[in-house]
Formats: structure tokens, C-alpha cells, sequence
């Protein structure tokens, strides 16, 4: 693979673009901030123009004025965020992005628009197969993987949707409601991990508003957090169409919208300058961004695209190295579920049975944006029939006019097509019909199944169950396919499940009833292969679930509140997303968050931490974490089975008896390790000293308390293997008290709290008037009845808790008189 200059951020190409806008007319900066057509952003003097396409797990190359995938130049379809979160392999993720940024510059394609990292709050989201996961650290990782891999390659990326795109109902209008804990440490953590490790060169706003401000107009979020907390060097960009009030975007720090906005909207800017409802430094500051991207492509393009030369022909554009790539991380994508009795793997000359459209129809993307034309497309029947010697199959059922665009690439699946017109006898007549097409298809699928030594059965969901721009409303599989599945199950039970989905389904009415089953999701072009190769045991399962499976959909944090009511929705929830719910509520569910089969075992051994060097890596605004060392957790995982394989080693992060409610477990590190059997190696993994901080609230900055932290190693966050405690130092950071602190805070201050906890102590209180005064604000004790504390006193003392003043005898002396005066009233 060619490797290409590295995308330049801001900070290394200001000069030039600074000087670049200063020679420019205001009405020239004004055209800069809009796209001039709906893939590309606007030239002027000195700027040439930039090429957006979408992604991210492929390059969706259009002609600048088509909006839609008819017409894509076709290329690799890569599996999409949803399996390659399941991969939970940074380093094969990393290879991915850099083969995506090679076929954009073959392209001509300069930004990405990738990688979206939103977390998956509810399984109903119509866009989680464009997701990574439901916990804020994997999805940042695997993000920061791919920015690196395709920044890494000479292409820009954009990270989105920034923030909070949870939903796809009301998407453009809806309010994500959000308490400040909350966003920090779960819908902006990824983001945040991603920009502070990858610096993307642009970020998407996202369409969504977050506490009744559209996030593309909120300065808090668009600048003060990403810009002033995380140090973000590159350019924000618009979703495309999100653009609510542009003055005000701009002024937030919304640099580009897109798509094309016309010259009103060039008039618009200029007028608010000339008013001076704007600021013209706001305008210089986005222009001269947009010149930093455009220079930054410029000089990493390669040579000119050989566009016209292919055309759209799939078979011009196949490059076979990207597809065996594809089929790698697919192949590292697919998660076994349940493997009763060795089930799996397959011996090539058992007499297999597949059943399901899904098997010769393969679903391998989302429906969308995100949709790419690929250059070749496996299924896994033919992948299947070249692994095996006897093989029968049956379609069973109709996949519901949900052939993918496949771009010249053939298929052999069923359509429905369009509704059906007419009278109601006809319609009743057809329907009629269409039932007797379905049993014949059914009966056959049984018949087939019969005498097979193994059934593979396909299902799935049809794309018109998740797409963008609507969400699910529940997470059933189709009842034609469970229905059928009870029946071969009746004939036949030797029954492996093989799902295709893109977000997690409802398995609960089945699992305990079959013994296998392999959840493919949506896998790209090659998930066939891949597929094969799992079932066959050529590669060994390692994919493990970035998503919890609920027995329910009722069982699911935000069941209650999604998709909200009057254009608002309440993340009641609050931090408990994903795992964290169902652990905090001691619930139930079908597969646990970090759940994986192998086909061989592993056995860990000998856990130690330690906590490593410090760092020092405070925020320019002090809102970061800044003592204390990383931790470094050593564990031996040996591989007691009988076959090679992979372990996917998963550290969680605990701090019982924590002084703010917490998740029972977190994700705070993972590594991948390959075994041969026998083998035993011990791995190392760094949790880093910022992912133990939670957010303070009061204190509006993150903090990692002092205390004994519980660090959890295993299989999945319900298959921990080993357990160990270490103790971490406080910050150094005190938070300053004032009026409105309690007495119980004031005890806990490192310079006031010994005395303070002494005089009160001392005043021989009981447990209960303990309870009542701890909780007393220090501001009221000069309202005290009879207390004879004044107001100065309690200043006093809290100069002296501030570091400017010294501790006054006078003031301990009123409190202790306050203490006494509280145990004689009670
Ligand atoms: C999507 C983005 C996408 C953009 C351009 C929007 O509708 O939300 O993810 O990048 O369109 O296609």
C-alpha cells in the first residue's frame, strides 16, 4: 500500500492560509464557508476546492451534484462500524482505515466522512450499524483506529455526529436532554478520546439539538469544549442540511455548511458583518480553517483519478488485496454466540442444510448515506458450497424488497417490489396467493432441513427494518423467519442460528432452543467468505459484542424515554448505558457486553497492578486531569484448548464505596492475543489515569477520586476471571468551598478538616444530630438560632479553607459553640 504524506493539522499550516484570507474580499470568505455543490467546498484565489464523500467503510465517490448512491464509483465495502467494533481489534481496524484512504485518493476523494462513533443508547436506533458501541472508551478507540489509518494515508476524516445523534426520529428538531455528568462522561468521552489521540481533521455537527440548542449553534460544545478542553485543531462541518441559524453557527464555531447553501446565504454573512451582527474575526476564523483543509488535501493528493478511464464498472474497481482485508475483518467481526457441544466448527463432509434467503441474499450494509457500491459481493451459500462437499439449500422465506444496491453485481434473492393496486377481491386474491408462495417455500425449507447432519439457518433483518432516518420500534426478527424456525427446529435440531443484522434482535424466544448461534451482523462485501471461514473453523471466532443483548426490549435503559415527546428526549437513564443498566439494576440478559465464543478455552492467571508513571496531562483550561500515573494491569492468559485462538483480554474499572453513584463495572482497556494451544503469554494493559475521573459537577471538571479501585479482568463484563485492588492518589486538585458547602465537605477539606472534623467530633454529638449537621451548609450557620456565628466567621473560615487567610481562633470557637448548642436542642 502506498503511504502518503500524513493530513496536516491547523497548527502546522496556520501561516499560509492566514495570509491567504487576508487577501481575500469579504464576500470570497463569505463563499468559503458554504459547499459549493453537494460533495465539494468552494475555491478562491489560492484555494482550490475539497472532495467530501461518505463513508466510512468504504468511499462513496459521487458526481458533485448527486445526493444519491445511484451512480457511486464503486469500491470495497468494508464491514461497517457495527462489526468492526466487534472486532475490538484497533490494529486491524487501523489497516482498514488506511486501505478506505487509499481507494478515496483513487477516488479523488480528500475527507472521509467518518468515522460515527455516537453510542448506542437504545438497540431501536435506526442508524447503530453505522455505530460502534454502547461504551463511550471501545467506541473511541475503534474510532481513533480509523482516523489514524486513514489520516495516516494522505485522507482527512470527519469525525461524527457531534453530539448526542441518538435517535433518528426527529432527528433534525429533537432535543437530547442531557445532564452534564452524563454528556461528559458517555455521549462526549469518545469524542473527546478520538480527538485527543487522532485529531481528526474535520468533525460533523451533528442534526440534533442537546438541552434545547442545536448543536452546531451551541459555542459550548462547538468550541469551548472541543477547541478549549480537548485542544481540536481542525474544522467543524455541518451535517448536511443541519444548518439552523448560520449567523449564529458561525459565531458558535461552525465553520462549513454543507451542502451548497447558495449566494443568499453569501449575502446573509456578508450582511451580518456589514451590521455588525458579526464578527468579521469569526468569519476570517472559519475561512481561514477551510483554507488549512484545502490546502492540507492539496498537498496530500495523489495523482489525478482515473475516474473516467474505470467508470462504474465493479470488476475495474476490484482491488483483491482490500477484499481479502474485508474479509479478514469481517472475519474478526463475526461473534459465536452460543457453541452447545462443540457444535461448531463444521466438518467439511458433514451433510449440511442452509436454509434462509439470507445465506444467497447477504444483507452487508445499512441502508442510507453510508451505502457504498462494492466492487464484488460473496454470500455465504457459495462460500458455504465451496467449504463442504453436501449441500442443499432452501430459500424458506422472502426477503421484503430489500435487495441492496449491489451496483452491477448480481444477486439471486427474492423482491416483492411495489404495493400492489386494485380492487380489494384482487388484492385479497394476491394475498391469497402470496400466503400458499410463502407455505410452499416453508414446507420445502422443513423438508430440506430433515435429514441434514447440521442446519444453517439464516436470519435476519430485511433493510427496511433499519435504515437511516427512522428507528426501529422494536427488535423482533421477522415472524415468516421465526415461525419457520420453529419448524425446522421441530424436524431437525441440530440447529446453527447464523444472524445478519445491524443492531442487536431479540433471541430470547429461541436461544435456549437451539444449540448454536453466530451473530454475523452486517459484514461488507466479503462477510460471506468470512462467514464460511468461521463456520468451517478456518479462522477461529473472536469477535465479541460491542452491544449488550437484551432478553427484551422493555429490559433496555432508555426504553421509557425513547424516542421522547414534543420534540425532547430525556436521557433518564442518566450514565447507565449499555452494561452499566443492566449491571447497576442486576438484571438479566441474553449475552453480556464483551460476550464471545472461541472454539478453543482460555485460562487466566497471575493479575497485578501497578500504577505506572506520572503524566502530568492537564487541559489549557485546567479542566483535565492532571496527577497521578496511568495503571498498568498484567495478567497471563494461556490457551487451554485443544486449537489456535484469539482472546480478546477485557479490564473493567471499579470504585466501590465511591462518593458520586457509579457503574458497577467499566470498560477501561482491552487487548487482543493470539494463542497456539498451550501457550501462555502474559499481557499488559494501561488504563489511563483519565478514564478512572468522573465529571464534578460543582466543580464543572473532571476528577479522579482518591480510594481503592477494583480491577476486573475477563472474557466479558459477566465472565471476570480474576480480580485485584489498587489504591490511587487523589488529585491534587481541592475543590474551593464557599458558602453553600456543607460542614461535611468542609470535614473532608484537606487544610479546614481535621479541625473542623475535631471541633465537631469533639462536641460529643450523636450519630443522628452527625448525620443532620454534616449536611448543613456553612452559610446558614450564622442563622443558626443562638448559634453566635456571624457571617464574617464563616468567611473566615472559608479564606482560610481557600488559602487566603489563616484559621481564626474566634471562628472554631463559635462552630464549637454551634456544636454544643445542636446537641443540647436535640
Ligand atoms: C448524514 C451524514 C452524511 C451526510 C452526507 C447526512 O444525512 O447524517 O452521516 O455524512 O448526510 O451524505
Amino acid at each position: 500500500m502506498r503511504k502518503k504524506p500524513q493530513v496536516r493539522t491547523a497548527a502546522a499550516t496556520a501561516a499560509a492560509p492566514a495570509a491567504i484570507v487576508r487577501k481575500l474580499t469579504l464576500e470570497q470568505k463569505a463563499r468559503l464557508l458554504s459547499g459549493a455543490s453537494f460533495w465539494t467546498t468552494a475555491e478562491a484565489p489560492g484555494v482550490p476546492s475539497v472532495f467530501l464523500a461518505d463513508g466510512p467503510h468504504g468511499v462513496r465517490r459521487l458526481a458533485p451534484d448527486v445526493g444519491d448512491i445511484e451512480g457511486a464509483v464503486p469500491a470495497t465495502c468494508f464491514p461497517p462500524a457495527v462489526a468492526l467494533g466487534s472486532t475490538f481489534d484497533v490494529d486491524l481496524v487501523r489497516r482498514v482505515g488506511e486501505a478506505v484512504a487509499d481507494e478515496a485518493q483513487r477516488r479523488g476523494v480528500d475527507v472521509v466522512l467518518g468515522p460515527g462513533i455516537n453510542i448506542k443508547r437504545s438497540p431501536l436506533c435506526g442508524r447503530n450499524f453505522e455505530y460502534v458501541a454502547e461504551d463511550p472508551l471501545l467506541a473511541g478507540e475503534i474510532g481513533a483506529a480509523l482516523v489514524t489509518g486513514i489520516q495516516g494515508n494522505g485522507v482527512a476524516t470527519s469525525l461524527k455526529h457531534f453530539a448526542a445523534n441518538n435517535q433518528e426520529t426527529e432527528r433534525m428538531r429533537v432535543s437530547a436532554d442531557i445532564d452534564e455528568r452524563t454528556l461528559r462522561e458517555i455521549y462526549l468521552r469518545g469524542f473527546q478520546r478520538v480527538v485527543t489521540r487522532a485529531q481528526p481533521a474535520t468533525l460533523m455537527s451533528s442534526y440534533n439539538r442537546i438541552n434545547g440548542t442545536h448543536t452546531g449553534e451551541d459555542r459550548r460544545i462547538t468550541t469551548d469544549i472541543l477547541r478549549g478542553e480537548w485542544g481540536f485543531e481542525g474544522l467543524v462541518l455541518s451535517d448536511w442540511g443541519a444548518v439552523h441559524d448560520r449567523i449564529a453557527g458561525i459565531r458558535a464555531g461552525l465553520d462549513l455548511e454543507m451542502p451548497a447553501a447558495g449566494e443568499g446565504r453569501v449575502k446573509e454573512i456578508v450582511a451580518a458583518v456589514r451590521s455588525g451582527a458579526l464578527d468579521l474575526a469569526d468569519v476570517d476564523r472559519s475561512a481561514t480553517r477551510v483554507v488549512t483543509l484545502a490546502l492540507a488535501a492539496q498537498a496530500a493528493r495523489g495523482e489525478a483519478p482515473p475516474l473516467a478511464e474505470r467508470g462504474h464498472d465493479p470488476e475495474a474497481w476490484h482491488d483483491t488485496a482490500h477484499h481479502d482485508l474485508a474479509r479478514e475483518a469481517a472475519s474478526r467481526a463475526v461473534v459465536l454466540l452460543k457453541n452447545d457441544d462443540g457444535l461448531l466448527p463444521l466438518a467439511p463432509q458433514t451433510r449440511l442444510a442452509v436454509i434462509g434467503e439470507l445465506a444467497r441474499t447477504p444483507r452487508y450494509q445499512g441502508a442510507g448515506s453510508s451505502q457504498i457500491v462494492p466492487t464484488r459481493l460473496d454470500d455465504a451459500l457459495a462460500a458455504i458450497k465451496d467449504s463442504a462437499s453436501d449441500v442443499v439449500f432452501a430459500p424458506g422465506y422472502e426477503l421484503d424488497g430489500t435487495r441492496a444496491v449491489t451496483g452491477g453485481v448480481t444477486g439471486s434473492g427474492g423482491e416483492t417490489g411495489a404495493p400492489r393496486r386494485g380492487p380489494v377481491g384482487k388484492l385479497w386474491k394476491r394475498s391469497e396467493a402470496a400466503a400458499r408462495a410463502a407455505e410452499v417455500l416453508a414446507a420445502e425449507a422443513v423438508a430440506t432441513a430433515r435429514d441434514a447432519g447440521v442446519v444453517l439457518f439464516f436470519a435476519g433483518l430485511p433493510q427496511s427494518a433499519e435504515a437511516e432516518g427512522r428507528d426501529r420500534t422494536d427488535i423482533e426478527l421477522p415472524a415468516a423467519q421465526l415461525d419457520l424456525l420453529d419448524r425446522v427446529l421441530e424436524a431437525n435440531p441440530r440447529v446453527v442460528v447464523v444472524l445478519s443484522n445491524g443492531s442487536v434482535v431479540r433471541l430470547s424466544g429461541f436461544a435456549d432452543r437451539v444449540p448454536a448461534i453466530v451473530e454475523g451482523w452486517l459484514l461488507g462485501q466479503a462477510g460471506g467468505g468470512a462467514l464460511a471461514d468461521v463456520l468451517f473453523g478456518r479462522v477461529n471466532p473472536s469477535g465479541r459484542l460491542a452491544e449488550t443483548v437484551p432478553l427484551r426490549i422493555e429490559d433496555t435503559p432508555a426504553w421509557p424515554s425513547f424516542p421522547g415527546t414534543g420534540l425532547h428526549v430525556t436521557y433518564g437513564e442518566g450514565i447507565y448505558v449499555g452494561y452499566r443498566w443492566y449491571d447497576a439494576r442486576d438484571l438479566g440478559v441474553q449475552f453480556p457486553f464483551g460476550h464471545g465464543l472461541s472454539y478453543t478455552t482460555f485460562a487466566y492467571s497471575g493479575l497485578g497492578v501497578s500504577t505506572g508513571s506520572t503524566r502530568g496531562k492537564g487541559s489549557a483550561d485546567g479542566k483535565g486531569v492532571t496527577d497521578g500515573g496511568d495503571l498498568v494491569v498484567r495478567v497471563t492468559v494461556t490457551n487451554t484448548g485443544g486449537v489456535e485462538g484469539r482472546e480478546v483480554v477485557q479490564c473493567y474499572v471499579s470504585l466501590p464505596g465511591s462518593a458520586v453513584p457509579r457503574a458497577p463495572r467499566a470498560l477501561a482497556a482491552f487487548a487482543v492475543v493470539d494463542l497456539t494451544p498451550g501457550e501462555s503469554r502474559e499481557v499488559e494493559l494501561t488504563v489511563a489515569r483519565d478514564d478512572l475521573a468522573y465529571w464534578d459537577v460543582r466543580a464543572d471538571r473532571w476528577r479522579v477520586e482518591g480510594g481503592t479501585y477494583r480491577v476486573e479482568v475477563g472474557a466479558s463484563s459477566r465472565d471476570l476471571r480474576a480480580t485485584a485492588e489498587v489504591e490511587v492518589p487523589a488529585d491534587g486538585f481541592v475543590a474551593p468551598l464557599d458558602a453553600d458547602s456543607s460542614l461535611g465537605e468542609a470535614m473532608a477539606h484537606p487544610v479546614i478538616g481535621p479541625t473542623v472534623t475535631g471541633m465537631l467530633k469533639g462536641a460529643g454529638l450523636s450519630a443522628d444530630v452527625m448525620v443532620m449537621t454534616r449536611a448543613m451548609p456553612l452559610g446558614r450557620l450564622a442563622y443558626q438560632p443562638g448559634s453566635g456565628v456571624t457571617h464574617q466567621q464563616v468567611q473566615q473560615l472559608l479564606d482560610v479553607a481557600n488559602g487566603t487567610g489563616s484559621l481564626a481562633n474566634r471562628a472554631t470557637g463559635r462552630l464549637l459553640t454551634l456544636a454544643g448548642r445542636l446537641r443540647k436542642h436535640r
